[in-house]
């Protein structure tokens, strides 16, 4: 359990997928650190248990449902955030389409499924550009701001399967980049953390202990990610220590990409297993 701070003090933050895994910790965090968070999730039920949590432990928190797949409901929710506490200091754009069904029809190349590879744009490239659209005019009036996306490690390299979230998580840290560079100057910061395997209650669903077990074996920690790893880094960009840092894409994934792709088998090899 980490303190609490006053590190992001007089902060007004909205997190998007907040009501689980990883934007769940981000907004408790965020929270203990000092921010007002807007508590951003498709599920109502889960919006609000957050929120009420973030205020059982003597935080301020509006919970809020939004598809941010939808447009005009990323208006609305900047347009609540605005109207409630007045500014907008942090938008961590990380929710990202988690249906399972529509992923059990992502690993074919062969029987590619363009509706599963619009919903994923939708939701995990459209949902943050919408967010960051209706946002933007609130940080440039105040000369300030940072933008976070959650990214993925699978944005950087290719894959046998999920070929609709690789590529939306490629174009999302494009993104993130280009309103770096596009609104730097006006005092936005825009920057992408992309996770290795992160025991969330998603990453959890597609997942067996034998999985997760080989999974670990490929990171370099002696351990996977925690939702609390994530939000570390969130906190670190969304604070004014982060001022020099924008247009970056930060793996946060205990060294998953860090070596070569056969250092498993040499492992085995000097263990006198291979
Ligand atoms: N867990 C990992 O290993 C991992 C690795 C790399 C990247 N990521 C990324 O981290 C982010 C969070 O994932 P997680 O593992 O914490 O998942 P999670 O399922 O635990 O949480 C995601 C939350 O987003 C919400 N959500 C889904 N669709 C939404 C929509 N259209 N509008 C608003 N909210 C919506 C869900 O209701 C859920 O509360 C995602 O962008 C994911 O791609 C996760």
């Amino acid at each position: 359990m980490t303190g609490k701070g006053d590190r992001l003090a007089g902060k007004v933050a909205i997190v998007t997928g907040a009501g689980s895994g990883i934007g769940r910790a981000t907004a408790i965090r965020f929270a203990h650190e000092g921010a007002v968070v807007v508590v951003a999730d498709i599920v109502a039920d889960a919006a609000t248990r957050v929120a009420e949590k973030i205020e059982a432990d003597g935080g301020t928190a509006l919970p809020c449902v939004v598809d941010v797949g939808e447009e005009a409901q990323n208006a609305e929710m900047v347009a609540l955030a605005v109207k409630h506490f007045g500014r907008i200091d942090v938008l961590h754009n990380n929710a990202a389409l988690g249906d399972m069904a529509l992923a059990m029809r992502d690993m074919d190349f062969l029987a590619f499924d363009s509706d599963v590879w619009q919903r994923s744009m939708a939701v995990n490239v459209l949902g943050p550009v919408y967010a960051s659209k209706y946002t933007l005019p609130h940080m440039i009036a105040q000369g300030s701001g940072s933008i976070i996306m959650t990214s993925s490690v699978s944005a950087l390299r290719g894959d046998v399967a999920n070929f609709s979230y690789g590529v939306s998580k490629a174009a999302l840290n494009w993104y993130a980049q280009t309103i770096a560079v596009t609104f730097g100057k006006q005092g936005i910061r825009c920057n992408a953390i992309m996770p290795g395997v992160t025991r969330t209650p998603a990453q959890m669903r597609y997942s067996t202990e034998e999985s997760l077990a080989q999974l670990q074996e490929l990171h370099l920690t002696p351990y996977l990610g925690e939702p609390e790893d994530i939000a570390a880094m969130a906190l670190f960009l969304a604070s004014d220590e982060a001022r020099f840092v924008t247009g970056q894409c930060i793996a946060v994934d205990g060294g998953l990409m860090a070596s070569l792709p056969q250092v498993p088998m040499f492992r085995k090899i000097l263990a006198g297993e291979g």
